[in-house]
C-alpha cells in the first residue's frame, strides 16, 4: 500500500477559442485547440484516516482569490471518484500551487486531474481510462484536457479530447493579473457583445494545421480567441498589455482562456526572455513556459 503520491498537473492555454451562441444547458459550444504548458501545481496526497485539503500558493499566487476549502473542485473530485468505487472518502491533500487563480489557465482543473490521478492511486481502485475522463468531464470542462495534456482539440463544451499532431516546441510568456475575472461573467458579456453568434462555433482548423508544422510564426499566424474582445472590454488594460508584449517582440499576443492572463508566442527561448525581461519592468509577475507538456501524471511515490 502506497502511502504518498505527488501528481504534477500542468497549466492549459487555448490556442484557438471559437466559441458559439449559448446552448439550452446554458454552456457555450466550443470548437478550441488546447496547449498544456510549464506552470504546474503539484497535489501530494497521503494516506489519513479523514478528508483534508490544504494549499500552499506561490507568492505570485494571490492568496485570498483561492476558492473555498471544503467544496472546491478537489472535494468535488475526491467524492465523485469515491462514490464512483463506493469506497470511503479518506487522505491528506497538499496543493502547492503555481498556477494563477481565476486566470484563465485551467488551474482548478488541473488540481481536479490531479486529484483523481492521485487518488486512483492511493485507494488502490485502478479505474479504467474513459471512466476517469467521464468523472473529470461531469466536474468541468477542462478537466478531461487536464488530464490528457500535450496538444489537442477540444470541442462539445470542452470535454471532448482528441490528441492534435504537434512537431513544435514552443516558448510562451505569461503575465497574469493580480485580480481575477469570473469565466461566467466572461461567457455571459461574450453573449451581450455578440447576440448572433453562430450556433456552430469556428473551428480550429488553421491552429490545428499551424502546429503541426511546428513553425511559431505559422502558428502565431493563426492563435485566435473569441473571449478576447469580451476580456478587452471589461478590464482594458489587457488590450494594452497585448501591445506592449508585440512591441516588446513577441510574435503574437493572446488572452489565456476567459483570461485575465495574457500568454505571448516568442520564436526561442532568448526571444521568450527578453520579452520576459521588457515586460517584467511594469508587471510584478512574469513567467516563461513551454508547451507542450504532459497531462496530470505521477511525479513521486513515497
Ligand atoms: O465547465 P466549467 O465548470 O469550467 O465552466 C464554468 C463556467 O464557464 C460555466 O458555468 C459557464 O458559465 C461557463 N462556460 C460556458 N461554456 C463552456 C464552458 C464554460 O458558458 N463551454
Amino acid at each position: 500500500m502506497t502511502d504518498a503520491i505527488t501528481v504534477r498537473a500542468a497549466a492549459k492555454v487555448n490556442l484557438h477559442l471559437g466559441v458559439g451562441a449559448p446552448r439550452e444547458d446554458g454552456f457555450h459550444p466550443l470548437d478550441t485547440a488546447y496547449q498544456a504548458i510549464g506552470i504546474y501545481d503539484d497535489l501530494v496526497v497521503r494516506t489519513a484516516d479523514t478528508w483534508h485539503v490544504g494549499v500552499q500558493p506561490a507568492d505570485h499566487v494571490a492568496a485570498d482569490a483561492l476558492p473555498v476549502l471544503g467544496d472546491n473542485i478537489v472535494d468535488r473530485a475526491a467524492r465523485a471518484l469515491a462514490d464512483f468505487h463506493g469506497v470511503p472518502l479518506r487522505g491528506d491533500v497538499r496543493i502547492a500551487k503555481d498556477i494563477p487563480v481565476a486566470g484563465g489557465m485551467a488551474g482548478g482543473s488541473a488540481d481536479a486531474a490531479a486529484a483523481l490521478v492521485a487518488l486512483d492511486r492511493l485507494w488502490g481502485v485502478d479505474t479504467a481510462d474513459e471512466d476517469l475522463l467521464r468523472i473529470a468531464a461531469a466536474l468541468g470542462s477542462d478537466v478531461p484536457f487536464a488530464l490528457v495534456g500535450g496538444s489537442a482539440h477540444g470541442t462539445g463544451r470542452g470535454e471532448h479530447v482528441h490528441r492534435a499532431v504537434d512537431t513544435g516546441s514552443w516558448w510562451w510568456v505569461v503575465v497574469p493579473s493580480r485580480t481575477g475575472l469570473s469565466t461566467p461573467e466572461v461567457y455571459r458579456h461574450f453573449d451581450a457583445l455578440f447576440p448572433d453568434a453562430p450556433a456552430v462555433p469556428p473551428p480550429a482548423d488553421v491552429v490545428l494545421a499551424a502546429l503541426a508544422t511546428g513553425d511559431p510564426h505559422e502558428l502565431a499566424a493563426a492563435l485566435h480567441n473569441d473571449l478576447q474582445i469580451a476580456a478587452v472590454d471589461l478590464r482594458p488594460e489587457l488590450g494594452t498589455l497585448v501591445e506592449r508584449g508585440e512591441s516588446a517582440g513577441a510574435l503574437r499576443g493572446l488572452l489565456s482562456g476567459s483570461g485575465p492572463t495574457v500568454v505571448f508566442l516568442a520564436d526561442s527561448a532568448d526571444a521568450a526572455r527578453a520579452v520576459a525581461g521588457a515586460l517584467g519592468e511594469a508587471h510584478d509577475v512574469v513567467l516563461v513556459a513551454t508547451g507542450a507538456v504532459a497531462g496530470a501524471h505521477v511525479v513521486r511515490h513515497l
